[in-house]
């Protein structure tokens, strides 16, 4: 049997990869590289040690995705393709409610005319919006007050449990994580932004090795202790063995007349600020990073970190790195490689 990974040459997929293959798994990629490189998938093969399929596809396009049904026995879909910047999806709504909607519906549609009803969704926090409370945890409302971004993934869910209840064979986990951050700690693959990165710790990376002069911190005066907004920051390992781990829960299910579709937090259950970011980098760097307050960016919401005791009881995951690796990790990956993948 063999796991397709969509969006596996991407910052979230590519550490799945590693993760799957060095559980075992045979993998199959499907990526269009809009985002990613294919030199992801030759360090993958390089960190594991075993050979990944490739197939470079648009996603949004069904014949495509025929193709790789009909040449690979693919036995369940760990789906990470997509766009996931909260701050571009409000200037590019769009473009987010094609790229989910389109791709998962075609995934979706294919997999079902090939009778695999194995499914991982790479979704996201975001879709709790303005959380009802804090620590977020599963129970609490999705959509309230969402960007595009949070809400194409509560349509993308929604979508999902319309499936199941369709056919109830089908098995499907969405796995909502925070804010994926860090790479693998043997530096050859990582998060590699085209252009001037949307997200935080990619951008504190760049001031760190001198590429930008220093870290626009969007806003102070938000209610929080320092005034800067509070996120959940998960290493992205972590975030690829919760996949791992979501994906041998449902394959360790009993045969096609069970089913099940529910949702997971992945994240610390620990918030920091921007500014606490910002100097846990400097720690790791041995040098100050230069930054500037700004205005607040549109969409942003004060404090958001999650209750990850779900995953935890029920598939025995828990987050083990700590803010620190991820900074080291993120630093070492941006050292070795200056220009990324070069994509
Ligand atoms: C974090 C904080 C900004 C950049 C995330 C990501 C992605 C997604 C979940 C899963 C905010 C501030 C940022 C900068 C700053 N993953 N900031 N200066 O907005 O929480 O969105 O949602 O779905 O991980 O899209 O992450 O890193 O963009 O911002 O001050 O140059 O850092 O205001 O408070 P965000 P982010």
């Amino acid at each position: 049997m063999k796991i397709l990974v969509t969006g596996g040459a991407g910052y979230v997929g590519s550490h799945t990869c590693v993760e799957l293959l060095n559980a075992g798994f045979e993998v199959v990629v499907a990526d269009d590289l809009s985002n990613s490189s294919e030199l992801a998938l030759r360090r993958i093969e390089k960190i594991t040690g075993k050979r990944v399929l490739f197939y470079q596809v648009d996603l949004c396009h069904k014949t495509n995705m025929r193709e790789i049904f009909e040449e690979e026995q693919i036995g369940a879909v760990v789906h990470c393709a997509g766009l996931k910047s909260v701050a571009e999806s409000v200037i590019l709504p769009l473009e987010y409610y094609y790229n989910h909607l389109a791709s998962t519906l075609i995934l979706c549609n294919t997999m079902q005319a090939y009778g695999v009803r194995n499914l991982v969704l790479c979704s996201s926090g975001r879709v709790y919006g303005m959380p009802e409370h804090i620590p977020v945890d599963e129970a609490c409302p999705v959509g309230n007050n969402v960007t595009p971004y949070g809400r194409v993934m509560v349509m993308v869910e929604e979508i999902l449990r319309d499936l199941h209840t369709a056919d109830p064979r089908w098995k499907i986990m969405f796995m909502r994580f925070f804010n994926p951050v860090g790479a693998h700690p043997s530096g050859l693959i990582g998060e590699s932004p085209s252009g001037t990165p949307n997200n935080l710790m990619p951008y504190i990376t760049e001031v760190a090795v001198g590429e930008e002069k220093c870290v626009g911190i969007f806003g102070d005066d938000y209610p929080t202790p320092d005034g800067t907004c509070i996120r959940d920051y998960i290493h992205v390992c972590d975030v690829a063995k919760g996949l791992r781990m979501a994906l041998q829960h449902i394959l360790a299910l009993p045969d096609d007349t069970t089913g099940l579709v529910d949702a997971y937090n992945l994240g610390t259950g620990q918030g920091h600020s921007v500014l606490e970011l910002v100097h846990e980098f400097e720690k790791v760097v041995g040098h100050p990073i230069p930054y500037e307050i700004r205005q607040r960016r549109p969409g942003d919401i004060p404090v958001d970190y999650c209750d990850p005791s779900k995953a935890e009881r029920e598939l025995g995951w828990r987050a083990e790195h700590t803010i620190a690796e991820m900074c080291r990790d993120a630093y070492n990956w941006r050292r070795k490689n200056p220009k990324g993948f070069g994509n």
